[in-house]
């Protein structure tokens, strides 16, 4: 990890002198217990003695219990552990616990203020307006209107996608589709958000893509200077900076029409000739976005873009999460089958949105049991406790859900692949309580509805067309816990078309 290996080089000489240092005295007070923190690196060397944080994360565990205090840098921090400390932190103090880590480098990916960011905001009112207004797109119900769009518009896409990839393979029938999956989605996102159709080949809407991907790459990353602030002007960001530019420069696409349509503005005609248009407010998230602004005089136009560029940018964590749940499923033939098997049962021709697919479902629950990342940090907003542990503000708690996901007191034979266990007797989706890949309460992942409805039906068609398999000449290693596949790296499949 380059970041583990910054910290050990730049602080080698530092810590040596640490050494010189008596240890703190821990006298009555009931802060969670932890490693011993050095000057102001705090216990980034102890972090670094690990092959990477889900393993510093389970030692942690080991040592110290289901609350562990450690210092990292300038920040206060506890590792968590354990349903009912997730509770207490995102449910039951869901208030005191709504912010999130003071990273500079996400000052910088949002325009010089996290808080311009959905993800990565503190918590506010506007950020719950925000929410809500994109809410009522992202959980769209079976049945209702925006359902059907989002289906309809699914539909189309991934017919295409599929024949874009039979016409693509090669004798070899290896493919690597991450950009056709993440050009798939996207398109799909600005469809359904915005009601308007994107050209493929447009450079501003490719750029977009190739933007957000580098984007989700660096947020996934850890950066010495999100520890070590004073380190950040030494850290050159500036590409970053200028993907966040081509983002832009996308959305203004996006927005332009929406606006003008919104106030009777003027289009140009197939002669070039300016024509005025009737003002319309058509229901998409850019119209209620703007809504919002204009109801809240605080909130600028600014803020809804950040906010679009958000949700748009959500493509991304879907196209990332496909490849690696892709590859869960071709290192398990035998799950392939029993989908394919399904398919055939319960959606033959063309499987979409609305066809009851419940094995496919549980595997792709079965699948982020595996690949999920921890749940993005939350930081305590006033002074508190966790297990009656005090924590002070600004403590950044991070949580622990993939000991969760893999113990063997709660599931059986963590180690295997086994999308029943998510099913009932009666044949329904069950997902227990203690299984959180999206998290849980006011910061709980706003798109992940949409998310599974979309992968599910590309896994469909893709299983209906193909039998996918590992390359073996491919080396699959990536992170753990993370769910971005690592920057430029290249996970291609072999795609056999299925014959009947
Ligand atoms: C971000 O928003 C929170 C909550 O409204 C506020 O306390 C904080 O000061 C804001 N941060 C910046 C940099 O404006
Ligand atoms: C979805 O497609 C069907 C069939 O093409 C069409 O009848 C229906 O109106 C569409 N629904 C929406 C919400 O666009
Ligand atoms: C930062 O890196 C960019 C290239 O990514 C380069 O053009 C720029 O000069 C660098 N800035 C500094 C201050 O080193
Ligand atoms: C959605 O609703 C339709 C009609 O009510 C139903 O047939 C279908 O099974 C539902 N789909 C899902 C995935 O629940
Ligand atoms: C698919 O979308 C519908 C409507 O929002 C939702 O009820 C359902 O739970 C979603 N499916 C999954 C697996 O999230
Ligand atoms: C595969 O890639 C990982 C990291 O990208 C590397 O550590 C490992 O040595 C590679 N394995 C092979 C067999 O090349
Ligand atoms: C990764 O891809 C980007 C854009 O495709 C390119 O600019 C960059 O040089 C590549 N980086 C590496 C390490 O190959």
């Amino acid at each position: 990890m380059s970041l583990i290996t910054s910290i050990l080089a730049l602080f080698t000489a530092l810590i040596a002198l640490a050494h010189l240092f008596k240890p703190k005295k821990e006298s009555g007070t009931t802060e969670a217990p932890g490693p011993r923190p050095w000057p102001i690196v705090g216990n980034l060397p102890y972090i670094g003695k690990f092959h990477d944080l889900i393993e510093a994360f389970k030692n942690l565990k080991q040592e110290y219990g289901s609350v562990a205090s450690i210092k990292l840098g300038v920040h206060n921090a506890v590792v968590i552990c354990g349903l009912s400390n997730f509770r207490e932190v995102l449910i039951e103090k869901g208030n005191l616990f709504d912010a999130r880590a003071a990273f500079k480098r996400y000052d910088l990916l949002f325009g010089g203020d996290k808080n311009n960011s959905l993800a990565f905001a503190d918590g506010s009112d506007s950020h719950s307006k925000h929410r809500n207004a994109i809410a009522f797109h992202t959980f769209a119900k079976n049945g209702s209107n925006n359902f059907e769009n989002l289906e309809n518009i699914t539909s189309q896409h991934v017919y295409s996608l599929v024949e874009n990839m039979k016409s693509q393979l090669q004798s070899d029938q290896k493919l690597d589709a991450k950009f056709l999956f993440a050009e798939t989605i996207a398109t799909i996102f600005v469809k359904y958000f915005t009601n308007q159709d994107v050209d493929p080949c447009d450079e501003v809407f490719q750029n977009m893509i190739s933007s957000f991907d580098a984007v989700f790459q660096e947020v996934n990353e850890g950066c010495i200077g999100d520890v070590l602030p004073f380190l950040m002007p030494f850290i050159n960001k500036s590409e970053f900076v200028e993907l966040t530019r081509k983002v832009r420069a996308f959305s203004n696409q996006c927005f332009d029409p929406v606006i003008r349509q919104r106030v009777g503005g003027e289009v140009l005609d197939q002669n070039n000739n300016k024509q005025k248009i009737q003002p319309v407010k058509e229901s998409n998230v850019i119209n209620d976005l703007l809504e919002t602004v204009e109801n809240n005089p605080e909130m600028t136009l600014e803020h809804v873009i950040f906010a679009f560029e958000d949700i748009i940018g959500g493509h991304s964590a879907v196209s990332n999460s496909l490849i690696r749940i892709i590859l869960e499923l071709a290192k398990n033939p035998e799950v392939q089958k029993n989908i394919r098997e399904e398919i055939r049962e319960h959606a033959a021709g063309f499987p979409t949105m609305s066809d009851r697919l419940t094995y496919l479902e549980a595997s792709i629950w079965e699948a982020f049991r595996f690949i999920s990342s921890p749940i993005v940090p939350h930081v305590a907003t006033q002074d508190t406790t966790i297990n009656d542990y005090t924590v002070k503000k600004d403590t950044v708690v991070f949580f622990n859900n993939l000991d969760m996901n893999f113990s063997p007191e709660l599931w059986e034979s963590p180690d295997k692949f086994l999308p029943e266990r998510f099913i009932t007797s009666d044949g329904r989706i069950s997902k227990p309580d203690y299984f959180l890949p999206f998290s849980s309460g006011k910061r709980s992942c706003l798109g992940y509805k949409m998310a599974i409805n979309v992968t599910k039906v590309i896994l469909a068609n893709l299983l209906q067309n193909f039998e996918i398999e590992i390359d073996p000449s491919s080396n699959y290693t990536m992170e753990r816990g993370v769910i971005a596949v690592g920057k430029n790296k290249s996970l291609p499949f072999v795609y056999k078309p299925v014959v009947e």
